[in-house]
């Protein structure tokens, strides 16, 4: 039977995910659909209602349901539970179940590019609190690091990502003020927060004087793709990371969740930074 799987958010036109299934799907030789359910919140019930009765494999969802589909669910996967969000359904021996597959994405996609990011000894700096913050800072807790600090604007909100902290990690809130004058420690920093996405791509969030070329300098933003904090970290000769990777990433393991199947993701990464650089 030919797979069945969807999205649902809302605004969700001009999201990428139908093309980058459809380009697995297609890799893998899988016969199947990716269809996009845009709901507003008064319709989320009975939505998910349809999807269910019409048996989908799976479906996503994002922006901004991530929070509000869990009641809907039969069951959570233990880190979806822990970070408080979904973006990846499945139904499991009837039961339908919610995976949050950013975080991992975001940690499999670094890996895949820079291997040696994790270590005993390795410093990672996690700019911005926020939902994808909090995926990405549990995916990181369950890699071997040192520590994984988090710099704010509002320190009572990187304060709340602590609850998914593991022990034998240590982790400090800073300031953004602080993170600077620190910036040297890290072999790892990950920016999470929406400064330098179109159109304001001339802001940053904090300066980089400190930083050091051994560096590994990642922004989740992927429009545009060489954000301006992204292009000063290469001038000062740091390794930089782009934000479609994750993008990818996470759908790679939302795949992997419905067919057990991983799909090949070399040529795609190609095309879809061609599509986001508006080739
Ligand atoms: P997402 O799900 O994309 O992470 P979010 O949950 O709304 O979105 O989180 C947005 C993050 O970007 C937060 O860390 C936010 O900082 P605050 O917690 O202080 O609000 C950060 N952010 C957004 N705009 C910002 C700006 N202009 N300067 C600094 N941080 C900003």
């Amino acid at each position: 039977m030919a797979l069945s799987l969807g999205l649902i958010g809302q605004p969700i036109g001009h999201s990428l995910s139908p093309w980058i299934h459809n380009q697995f799907m297609e890799k893998l030789g899988i016969d199947g659909e990716y269809r996009l359910h845009e709901t507003d919140l008064e319709h989320l019930a009975a939505q998910v209602e349809l999807l269910k009765n019409e048996q989908v494999d799976g479906f996503n969802v994002t922006v901004p349901y991530k929070q509000a589909i869990i009641p809907f669910l039969d069951e959570l996967d233990l880190d979806a539970k822990k970070i408080g969000a979904v973006n990846t359904v499945v139904c499991e021996n009837g039961k339908w179940k919610g995976y949050n597959t950013d975080g991992y994405g975001f940690v499999r996609s670094l890996k895949s590019s820079f291997p040696d990011v994790s270590g005993k000894d390795k410093k990672v700096l996690v700019l911005g609190a926020g939902g994808a913050a909090r995926g990405i800072y549990r995916a990181l807790m369950n890699e071997s690091l040192e520590r994984v600090d988090i710099a704010n604007r509002t320190s009572a909100k990187a304060e709340l990502l602590l609850d998914l902290k593991e022990p034998a990690i240590a982790t400090d809130i800073l300031t953004f003020g602080e993170a600077e004058q620190q910036l040297f420690k890290y072999d790892v920093i990950i920016q999470t927060t929406s400064v330098g996405m179109k159109p304001n791509i001339e802001a940053q969030v904090i300066a980089l004087t400190n930083l050091q070329a051994h560096t590994v300098v990642s922004d989740i933003v992927y429009q545009p793709l060489m954000t301006k904090l992204l292009q000063e970290a290469k001038q000062q000769g740091a390794s930089i990371h782009f934000g479609h990777a994750m993008l990818l990433y996470q759908a790679q393991l939302a795949f992997e969740i419905w067919t057990d199947k991983k799909a090949p993701l070399d040529t795609i990464l190609f095309q879809l930074e061609q599509r986001l650089r508006g080739n």
